[in-house]
């Protein structure tokens, strides 16, 4: 007598009467479960409609919109400080012929009118302190500094980035933006452009009053930049424009 366990076996059950679904029976009817829900889900996103997925659309679009931001403005960034790195100049753009103004009546010197205003005023006020400052130089276009920088350069038989401590490379100029000018001292012309013009009564009087006209000395001694020490090169920083230019960046 075989002994048999109270289990009973599907097999021992007639067909007709067993009540076993087939495991691929119940792995189908579970598919159908999962697309009658996957269909209730699309009905219910159609009635929704557009409401539904705008937000999320916006997002998504959002979010490329602030990559695409980010990589044009590093890419511009880039390009800003390869410019900027032209040895140690910045690049600047040259002031329209109408805003400039002579510096005085049949003079060449021109500086943006703002400027030469502030520079006769200033001019004046050292003059009545028995100081005489003369201008030297003032706007210049690009194509004036081409010649004085490889003019230059190639007379003394100087490489570009010796020849740009002491001048900068056309279109890197502060003199492009018309609101620098080289100043030196009537009386002690040997001193035009040297360093030896800070030791000049000139230079002593704009060490300390050219600050009331808003001009400032460019390159002082040991620069960031790392330009040469100007002490004859000044620049205009009393209006927005001005600002922008030398302090935008
Ligand atoms: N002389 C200075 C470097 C300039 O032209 O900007
Ligand atoms: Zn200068």
């Amino acid at each position: 007598m075989s002994v048999r366990n109270n289990q009973t076996s599907p097999d021992e059950i007639p067909e007709a009467v067993r009540d076993v679904t087939p495991v691929r029976r119940r792995k189908r009817n579970s598919l159908r479960r999962g697309g009658a829900m996957a269909i209730g889900f699309t009905v219910i996103v159609v009635i929704l409609g557009s409401s539904f997925w705008e937000p999320m659309v916006e997002t998504f679009s959002s979010a490329l919109e602030t990559e695409e931001t980010i990589s044009e403005v590093s890419e511009e960034m880039s390009q800003e400080e390869r410019r900027e790195d032209l040895l140690g100049h910045f690049p600047y753009e040259e002031a329209p012929p109408e805003s400039l103004t002579a510096l005085s009546s049949g003079s060449t010197i021109k500086l943006r009118t703002p400027a030469a205003e502030k520079f006769v005023e200033m001019q004046e006020a050292a003059q009545e302190d028995g100081v005489s400052l003369v201008p030297l130089s003032g706007y210049r276009s690009v194509e004036e500094q081409e010649d004085i920088f490889f003019g230059v350069k190639a007379e003394r038989g100087e490489v570009p980035r010796e020849r740009a401590q002491v001048s900068a490379p056309p279109g890197y100029s502060e003199h492009h933006t018309g609101y620098a000018i080289d100043i030196g001292d009537r009386e002690a012309p040997t001193t035009h452009f040297q360093e030896d013009f800070a030791k000049t009564e000139a230079f002593q009087w704009l060490e300390e009053n050219a600050a009331r006209y808003s001009f400032e000395l460019s390159f002082p001694k040991d620069n960031p930049q790392g330009v040469s020490y100007e002490p004859w090169h000044w620049r205009y920083v009393g209006n927005q424009e001005s600002l922008e230019i030398f302090y935008g960046n």
